[in-house]
């Protein structure tokens, strides 16, 4: 790929950052709706594990302005919306197996009508015993898939020979997605048989061929269509199936466009969440900290259904160790089968539950030792001499977590800080601070191969505008945007000469959700393919024109030259026209060199990995248990940026929204089941006076990706969410500091923290 860059690596604003800022942006729930739409409301179960007995929908159908009502016998095709398994209904056949469970719709000629309706359909149910906790679950061994069990060296004979060791549990709290937008999904039955599903989805395909399936037609008869999501956080990537399935069954009974959005209680009780997870682990190790064994078991509660949760354990399993190399490695993965809502992806996708455990096992290591965390740290970091192979025997040929403690160490002036924090705590009765660091490595790519390919729709018409088609999504991530700049950058234009379209499954067809950071990395270099096509055959028709090589054409700057010769682009793109050359190309990109054996949970799962380290300074209120993170430096590795303004807000919004799942988000549900948190009322996500009053983020210069990504960039939309564990271990650092127990569990909520420091019971219980 060329080294000239004019558009791409620029700081371009958002393609919609005017429309977001002032409210013109259109989001499906803001589109027209079309005449004789309907709007339906779900009927949801109140029990945790309960048959249903009898339904009787007559009360509802009797008030003004209800249709219809609908349920799994309205289903004319499958009721089926797994992702990976199979035997996910999309609304619930004879019994409904948590609280939020979606048993019918009520379908009417207003969203308010449907709602008030739907709380008026009489169910009759017979309940059943419920499984509420990772504990009962693994009690009762009720998993939605295989344990899976990853072996690195022995662990257990290594164990057994370390000069230390130590044992250790971590409890881990799940995560709403909280996107503005919650879910919504508009079905609309088309001519001879077609059909058009407009959804806020980070996967349109997986919409396509589940509206599909619950209708029993052809996935050729369905279109879906998203312009962009208000926020997908993962949460859009296999939940909106539902919502949309759901919505054509309701446009089949009825026959008319139906409309289904959920409310932010509704959104919070009915889709899934960042999974929880139970660790326990032993761990052996040299005076140094160097880890010579680690055998470790993660339980997670994947809900009523496994969803993608046997994927996003294997990340967690894969992230376990971090940046560090651990000679023998026993690790095991639960997903435990239980009566509450089925948790699903989430920036990180288990990366950062696996990290976690990894950095709070090297924590307590340090703290067992005396010794400092990052000395640790190093004693363990992939090198040459220590190891360069991962537990899952991928190799790692571009280790840079060390480098970038080291640069964090200077840049962010740890040693006198620290120092000054000891003479602040030593001063301070009721406020004690504390100051820490984290790497992250997060390994870049689906982690089933097969997920990592994409697609593109490029066009140029004969003004010389162009228009960019590609199966990735738009959720605020910039990926419209920084598709577009590779386009351009392509045709040697400017970016505004590109116009992103909403993501088609008729324009672009068979693609992969927009996750696992990869969206730029597949749909750039697809949509990279594709120009390249067109570019080559408007080549050749300047070089005709022109009588010289078409090696010698070149585009730069709006314009087409081979030595005296120069046309305008839009000039050249009339041309092809009249010379009746095709300016339109598919392209296509596969990710190379990946590999995934899942029964050994060996292979090449990542093309490459993404790096940063963090540097968060906390201070907690012994009075209250508040807690305030005052300063954070970041050095993020974003390769050749595609565009540091967007990416320095990923690095920014990752970190915060981290920050969020390990201080203040706390999910809850009572002893019944039910989620006692599903508004902002009780659920409390960060604002933008919790962010870091000092904050300092650096995007890695002068870093090119070594992997051939689309000129050279990285992925860069999960991995700084991981940065945010510096935060809880700076509570950690300020916990001890007050003298408290400092092994708390995540999130570091106010009422943990006062917990840990007065009692110590905010500590993980002792494992089993
Ligand atoms: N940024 C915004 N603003 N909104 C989002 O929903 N999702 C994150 C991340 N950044 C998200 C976001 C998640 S979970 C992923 S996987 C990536 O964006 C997906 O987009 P990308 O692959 O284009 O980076
Ligand atoms: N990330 C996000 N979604 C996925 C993945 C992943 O690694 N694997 C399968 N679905
Ligand atoms: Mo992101 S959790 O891979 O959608």
């Amino acid at each position: 790929m060329s080294d000239r860059r004019s558009v791409v690596g620029k700081p371009l604003h958002h393609d919609s950052a005017r429309q977001h800022v002032t409210g013109a942006a259109v989001y499906l729930d803001d589109m027209p709706e079309a005449a004789g739409c309907l709007h339906a409301a779900l009927v949801k179960s109140p029990h945790a594990h309960a048959r249903i007995v009898r339904i009787d929908a007559s009360r509802a159908l009797a008030e003004p302005g209800v249709v219809a009502f609908a349920t799994a016998a309205d289903v004319p095709g499958e009721n089926e919306v797994g992702p990976i398994f199979h035997g996910e209904p999309a609304l619930a056949v004879e019994v409904a197996d948590y609280v939020g469970c979606p048993v019918g719709a009520v379908i009417a000629t207003s969203h308010e009508a449907a709602r008030r309706a739907a709380d008026l359909v009489d169910i009759e149910w017979e309940p059943l015993p419920a499984i509420l906790t990772i504990a009962d679950a693994v009690a009762a061994e009720s998993y939605v898939c295989a344990p899976q069990r990853l072996v690195f060296g022995d662990a257990a004979s290594a164990l057994a020979r370390s000069p230390h060791r130590l044992s250790g549990g971590l409890d881990i709290g799940g995560q709403d997605h909280f996107y503005l937008e919650t879910n919504i999904a508009m079905a609309t039955p088309l001519d001879g048989g077609q059909w058009h599903v407009w959804s806020s989805t980070q996967h349109p395909t997986e919409v396509q061929k589940h509206v599909a399936l619950v209708l029993g037609v052809p996935q050729a008869a369905v279109t879906a269509e998203v312009r962009r999501m208000g926020g997908g956080f993962g949460g859009k990537e296999s939940q909106p199936t539902i919502i949309a399935a759901i919505a054509a069954i309701c446009a089949h009974k009825t026959r008319r466009p139906v409309k289904l959005r959920l409310d932010r209680d509704d959104d919070m009780i009915v889709t899934g969440k960042r999974h929880d997870f139970r660790a326990d682990w032993e761990v052996g190790f040299d005076d140094t900290g160097a880890l010579i064994a680690l055998k470790v078991r993660l339980a997670t509660r994947a809900g009523n259904v496994a969803d993608l949760s046997s994927a996003v354990m294997t990340r967690a399993i894969c992230h376990v160790t971090n940046c560090y190399f651990v000679p023998n490695v026993e690790a095991v993965g639960l997903c435990c089968k239980t009566n509450t809502v089925s948790n699903t992806a989430f920036r990180g996708f288990g990366g950062p539950q696996g990290m976690l455990v990894g950095e709070a096992i090297i924590d307590q290591v340090a703290r067992r030792l005396g010794r400092d965390r990052d000395e640790v740290r190093r004693a363990n970091f992939y090198s040459p001499s220590r190891g360069l192979t991962t537990p899952y025997e991928q190799s790692v040929q571009d280790m840079i977590g060390a480098e970038l403690t080291d640069k964090l160490e200077a840049s962010a002036d740890l040693a006198a800080r620290r120092a000054e924090i000891a003479s602040f705590n030593a001063g301070s009765r009721l406020r004690k601070r504390g100051l820490a660091t984290a790497p992250v490595m997060f390994g870049i790519s689906f982690n089933m191969p097969s997920l990592n390919q994409g697609g593109a729709l490029v066009h140029v018409y004969t003004d010389g505008s162009i228009q960019a088609n590609h199966g990735g999504t738009e959720m605020g991530q910039g990926l419209y945007t920084k598709v577009a700049q590779v386009v351009a950058e392509t045709f040697g234009v400017a970016a505004s000469v590109v116009t992103p379209t909403s993501t088609r499954t008729d324009k672009v067809p068979n693609t992969s959700a927009t996750a696992a950071s990869s969206g730029s990395d597949i749909n750039g270099a697809a949509a990279r393919n594709a120009a390249l096509q067109i570019r080559a055959r408007m080549a050749d028709v300047a070089a005709q024109e022109w009588g010289v090589d078409a090696e010698s054409v070149s585009f730069e700057d709006g314009t087409v030259t081979s030595g005296n010769h120069a046309m305008a682009f839009s000039e050249l793109a009339r041309l092809c026209w009249v010379r009746r050359v095709s300016l339109s190309a598919t392209g296509f990109y596969a990710t190379p060199g990946i590999h995934w054996n899942n029964a050994t949970m060996k292979g090449n799962p990542f093309y490459y990995f993404a790096y940063g380290a963090a540097a968060s300074e906390v201070e907690i209120d012994l009075l209250t248990g508040e807690t305030r993170c005052l300063r954070t430096d970041i050095v993020h590795d974003c390769g050749y940026s595609l565009n540091p303004a967007i990416d320095l807000g990923q690095i920014e919004g990752g970190f915060v929204q981290g920050l969020g799942w390990l201080t203040m988000e706390e999910l809850w549900w009572d002893g019944a089941g039910r989620l006692r948190t599903h508004a902002p009322s009780t659920y409390k996500i960060p604002g933008s006076r919790d962010t870091p009053p000092d904050f300092r983020v650096h995007i890695l210069e002068d870093a090119p990706n070594r992997a051939e990504t689309v000129f050279r960039s990285k992925a860069v939309g999960e991995p700084p969410l991981m940065l945010a564990m510096s935060v809880w271990l700076a509570i950690r650092d300020a916990i001890e500091a007050a003298g408290g127990d400092a092994e708390i569990d995540a999130p570091a909520t106010p009422e943990r923290i006062l917990m840990a420091v007065e009692t110590g019971r905010g500590a993980a219980p002792a494992p089993a």
